[in-house]
């Protein structure tokens, strides 16, 4: 499967990717997003805005995740946090914006 990542630097990425992988584990690999708690959902690092029409067909937010996002400045109400998203096969052409540190 693919996804579509455009990074920090606004350049446009496809990214393959296995059904399973964390989406944070993915944007790590490549040095998009630094994870500093190493997905513990608390440092909010791996913050990405989701792409139109993709955010209803993610599961849905964790009370966590809710929490940390409603104290981020640069949330958006399309921003998810990558460690919290397992990629699924129904998530191919999955699109998503690295979002900038706050
Ligand atoms: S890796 Fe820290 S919140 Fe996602």
């Amino acid at each position: 499967m693919k996804i579509n990542v455009t990074d920090r630097a606004g350049n446009q990425r496809v990214l393959e990717c296995t059904p399973g992988d964390r989406l944070m584990e993915v944007l790590l690999a490549l040095d998009l997003v630094e994870a500093t708690c190493g997905g513990e959902c608390s440092c909010a690092t791996c913050q990405v805005y989701v792409a139109d029409g993709w955010i209803d067909r993610l599961p849905a937010q964790g009370a966590f995740e809710a929490e940390l996002l409603d104290e981020l400045l640069n949330a958006r109400s399309t921003s998810r946090l990558a460690c919290q998203i397992a990629l699924s096969e129904d998530m191919d052409g999955l699109t998503v914006t690295v979002a900038q540190h706050e």
